[in-house]
């Protein structure tokens, strides 16, 4: 059988590392093929072919802070085929990727592709395999937020749609699916893959040190000062923050800003390792020199997946727009203010 398996994004780095493990494991405990010479004329077993996979990356995210220093820390093999996709508007970024994806499919024809999450290669890809009549399975199948203002939502609502095989990490999106007719035997339970990642990864990450994390991520030309954490480091705050819904419309994101510098900063030293995105609005909108300028507010470039985990384990409080940190932030015992108005951590009807 031959899997094609797609990232993009930085959410699904961490969701396809147990998928790649998992088939390096079943195929390493596959007897080698015999040589033919050596196969009996009537044999009562026949060999069990390796899967051949290959990993398709499509460059959406291309900063080594969003994309490489993830696979180097889990020991993802570099994508056997990056499309370049890069930057654009969705309707670039989906129309780019399909093109680039198309051309790989034809050249290699898959039995399977396999897409996580809900990103813009999620739905690219799922898409075009779906039209060269290619089976299609979703990992992270069945979550909805009901917001169809979200591309994540979309991405979701389509690619399930699409999919052969939906693997789902929770009943709850099991009960969304059959809400809308998705017939059982395409849904499989496999629980939460990005929280195996969490679980193989939580030790490694509790070593770490708050102190050199925030030092080797450090942005420039910031008054902060870390004495009050060599103090005390468990008594900060984090926040990530990069929905469109959030930062790229001036009035929400000013109040946001407003909020976190005046009252949260105001308690205690908030983290802030910033998504490109939000950074880019927050000079659009002309906050980052103040930004900058606020002592109690640390801001990081993007931290890799171990920072990130040893920063969430030792918060006082994470406050977010992500769905992934929700989830880890539950795991972990952190509490977690979500930013946004709904999520798709609840039964949705
Ligand atoms: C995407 C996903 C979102 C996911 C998030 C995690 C979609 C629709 N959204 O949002 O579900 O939670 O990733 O990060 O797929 N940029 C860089 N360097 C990079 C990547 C992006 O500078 O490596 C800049 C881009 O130029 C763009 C902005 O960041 O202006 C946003 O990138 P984009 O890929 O459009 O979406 P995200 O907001 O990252």
């Amino acid at each position: 059988m031959k899997i094609i398996s797609v990232v993009g994004a930085r959410p699904n780095f961490m969701k396809i590392a147990p998928f790649i493990k998992a088939i390096e494991t079943y195929n390493a405990q596959i007897p080698p093929v015999p040589s033919v010479s050596s196969v009996p004329q009537v044999s009562p077993f026949s060999p069990v072919p390796k899967i051949e996979h290959l990993l398709v990356h499509t460059g959406q995210h291309y900063d080594d802070r969003m994309s490489k220093t993830f696979f180097e820390s889990l020991n993802i093999p570099e994508a056997d085929i990056n499309l370049g996709v890069g930057s654009g508007t969705h309707a670039e970024q989906v129309g780019n990727t399909m093109m680039a994806f198309e051309k790989v499919l034809e050249q290699e024809k898959p039995d399977w592709v396999v897409v996580v999450g809900d990103v813009n290669a999620t739905l690219a890809c799922s898409v075009t395999a779906k039209k060269l009549n290619i089976k299609v399975c979703h990992i992270e199948a069945g979550l909805r937020s009901g917001d169809m203002t979200m591309p994540e939502e979309i991405n979701r609502l389509v690619t399930d749609r699409l999919s052969d095989l939906l693997l789902i990490p929770d009943r709850l999106s099991g009960e969304n699916l059959r809400k809308e007719g998705v017939p059982e035997n395409k849904i499989a339970f496999v629980g939460n893959i990005m929280i195996d990642t969490l679980e193989a990864n939580r030790q490694k990450a509790e070593k770490l040190s708050i102190e050199n994390i925030i030092k080797s991520n450090l942005i420039p030309d910031q008054p902060f000062n870390l004495a009050p954490l060599s103090f005390n480091p468990e008594s900060f705050a984090l926040i990530t923050m990069h929905r469109p819904s959030n930062v790229d419309r001036k009035e929400v994101l000013v109040p946001l800003f407003n909020f976190l510098v005046d009252e949260v900063a105001a308690d205690m030293p908030l983290i802030w390792p910033i998504h490109p995105r939000a950074q880019k609005m927050l000079q659009t909108f002309g906050l980052w020199q103040k930004a900058l300028q606020t002592e109690n507010l640390i801001l990081l470039n993007p931290v890799g997946y171990h920072d990130m985990l040893r920063l969430n384990m030792g918060a006082k409080l994470l406050l977010t727009d992500s769905g992934g940190l929700q989830e880890e932030s539950c795991v972990l015992g952190t509490p977690c203010l979500t930013l946004r108005w709904n999520t798709e951590s609840r039964y949705f009807t």
